[in-house]
């Protein structure tokens, strides 16, 4: 079934600097040849289940990034696993520009986006059976009142668990401390997750323990060592 949205509800900024007018360029022609969803007008996709082989061809393994900000991990690590299909989404159109600039200069062809809310994209990847779903410094919404608006909800967690393979994993990483909290506690209570132990150098693999995003860059900046968490699905 298809169905077209413009109106789902996301929070924080979709804008930033003002893009160059090759970016605007580069987003109005080329963003439709990576869009993982047809475009049917600004801001509105043509929502529709995703089918990973008609879209990768026959990839081995399938991952997915929400909020990949200015694309920087998702972008190496389709570089380097190259047999990987890569689904990416972003609300962020600076950080969609960014890496579609660099998808595009390297031609990379196991990279698709979603320049929109991942929950669109998470409800049509049901049974996609993906082998892992990064969350590198999700908006950490420190206000109390603002925490209805963080991702990990039961919600949300269910969404991932439906999209994963057996066996598949969630990564996240977040430097604020009670939200770690609040994500561990959330996944510890679930029977269809299991938190594993994994080490930085693992969590980072194959771009190795110096890679850090922008914003895991600023967290050390502040001197707030983040929190690299692993939960696997088990059922
Ligand atoms: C704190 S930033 C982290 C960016 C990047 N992962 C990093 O580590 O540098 C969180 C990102 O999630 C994106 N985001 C927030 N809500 C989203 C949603 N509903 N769908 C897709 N992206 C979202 C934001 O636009 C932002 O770029």
């Amino acid at each position: 079934m298809t169905n077209i949205t413009a109106t789902s509800k996301v929070f924080g900024r979709r804008k930033g600097k003002r893009l160059s007018s090759r970016q605007k360029e580069n987003i109005k022609i080329h963003l439709s040849k990576y869009s993982v969803f047809k475009s049917c007008a600004e801001g509105s996709y043509k929502l529709q289940k995703v089918d990973l082989t008609n879209l990768f061809g026959n990839l081995k393994d399938y991952e997915l990034e929400i909020g990949f900000g200015m694309g920087d991990h998702l972008f190496q690590k389709a570089l380097v696993q190259t047999t990987t299909g890569f689904l990416g989404c972003e609300v962020f159109e600076n950080g969609v520009a960014s890496l579609l600039t660099r998808i595009r200069n390297k031609k990379l062809k196991n990279v698709f986006i979603h320049p929109g809310n991942c929950v669109d994209l998470l409800d049509n990847l049901r049974g996609a059976k993906l082998s892992a779903i990064h969350l590198l410094f999700p908006d950490p919404w420190p206000k109390n009142k603002h925490h209805k608006r963080r991702f990990f909800t039961t919600e949300n967690i269910d969404k991932m668990c439906y999209a994963l393979k057996k066996g598949g994993s969630i990564f996240v990483a977040t430097d604020i401390e009670e939200y770690a909290g609040q994500i561990s506690s959330s996944m510890e209570k679930r029977t269809d997750f299991k938190a594993e132990n994994y080490l930085i150098k693992e969590f980072k693999s194959p771009l190795g323990s110096k890679f850090k995003t922008k914003f895991e860059r600023k967290a050390y900046a502040l001197n707030r060592v983040p929190k690299y968490m692993v939960f696997k699905r088990v059922a």
